[in-house]
């Protein structure tokens, strides 16, 4: 039988590296083994993924010659960024730069580049329709990963770009979940008016991944994007309040007000939102559910998503 093929795995202990490593691992045709990098081999996370039967390393992206380590022999690099750890887009560009060489010097066959678009495409700075942050960008989680795009292609490195989706678990995690109005009814607050959010189960975008994986080089060199489900605010709280067992209303308030919320990043995600409003035919266009599915026949619904880890929700 021959040795599995190596993928290392960039954010292995997170949402998006973790799903792939888990997929991998899970795979009983043993084709592919993860190579899990992590900054620290002692974590409960990182002795989870030992156990899996991973290859789990040290490294950092900060630290080139740690990446090459990591790299070194690899098939294919799952490469993700760690916007929310510092909230810098130059940070961000630094990291992705660093990983595409790292994939260039290695040599990979195929790596897959977790992106989102560049948003100053369809919004440059000069359109007022929402404000610039940082001096030069509008959404700038997502415009440095679309700016670092070409790392990896002027690199030379066979990449997929890989367009994610709006995590499912921002309601357990990222402080989006449903919370008690004036009114004392659980309201999920989002500035989408009555257009459609691509979203997904963040397992799933792993999952995904190695289904891209698996295709070979067929995917290298194209744009993909994936979502488990397209749905609106209402839709979303139709559906959390039938998982919860309690009321849940959608509370669409404007771009703008989101934007004034006061938590650390709110004028970007109000930006991304509104971007997702007002561009929301070309974002779900690029967001397929059949061709996630294709890649992850286990892809889940947000039905199937709630009946799993509604009870993970933590409610005021
Ligand atoms: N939340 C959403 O809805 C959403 C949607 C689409 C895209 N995204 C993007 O997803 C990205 C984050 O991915 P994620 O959610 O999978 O991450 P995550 O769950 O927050 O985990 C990130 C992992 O990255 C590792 N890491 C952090 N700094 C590192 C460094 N300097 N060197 C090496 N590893 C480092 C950490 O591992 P160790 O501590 O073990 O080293 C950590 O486990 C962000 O850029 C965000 O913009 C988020």
């Amino acid at each position: 039988m021959p040795s599995p093929k190596i993928i290392t795995v960039l954010g292995a202990t997170g949402a998006q590296g973790g799903g792939l490593v888990r997929a991998i691992q899970n795979d009983p045709s043993g084709a592919f083994r993860a190579r899990a990098v992590t900054r620290d081999l002692g974590t409960d996370k990182a002795r989870a993924l030992a156990a899996l039967g991973a290859e789990v390393v040290s490294g950092d992206v900060d630290d080139p010659a740690s990446l090459d380590r990591a790299f070194a022999g690899a098939h294919g690099a799952f490469c993700v960024t760690f916007f929310w750890a510092h909230f810098s887009p130059e940070k961000e560009l630094a990291e992705a730069r660093a990983m595409a060489t790292a994939a260039r010097k290695a040599g990979v066959r195929h790596a897959i580049w977790s992106t989102l678009e560049d948003t100053r495409r369809w919004v440059p700075l000069t359109d007022n329709r929402m404000p610039t942050l940082m001096g030069k960008y509008k959404v700038p989680h997502f415009d440095a990963k679309g700016e670092a795009n070409a790392f990896f292609t002027d690199a030379g490195v066979p990449t997929t770009l890989l367009h994610t989706s709006f995590y499912w678990d921002n309601f357990i995690h990222f402080g989006m979940g449903p919370r008690k109005g004036p009114d004392g009814r659980l309201a999920i607050t989002l500035p989408m008016g009555a257009k459609k959010l691509p979203g997904i189960a963040a397992e799933d975008i792993g999952r995904c991944a190695y289904g891209i994986f698996q295709q070979g080089d067929v995917l290298a060199g194209k744009s993909v994007g994936v979502a488990g489900e397209h749905l609106t605010g209402a839709e979303m709280a139709a559906a959390l309040g039938r998982a919860l067992g309690r009321e849940v209303v959608y509370n669409a308030i404007p771009p703008s007000v989101y934007r004034g919320l006061g938590f650390p990043g709110a004028d970007d995600l109000g930006n991304m939102f509104q971007f997702k409003h007002d561009f929301n035919d070309v974002f779900c266009q690029a967001r397929s559910v059949e061709f996630s599915r294709s890649v992850n026949p286990q892809l889940q619904s947000f039905a199937t998503w709630l009946a799993a880890n509604a009870k993970r929700i933590p409610l005021e």
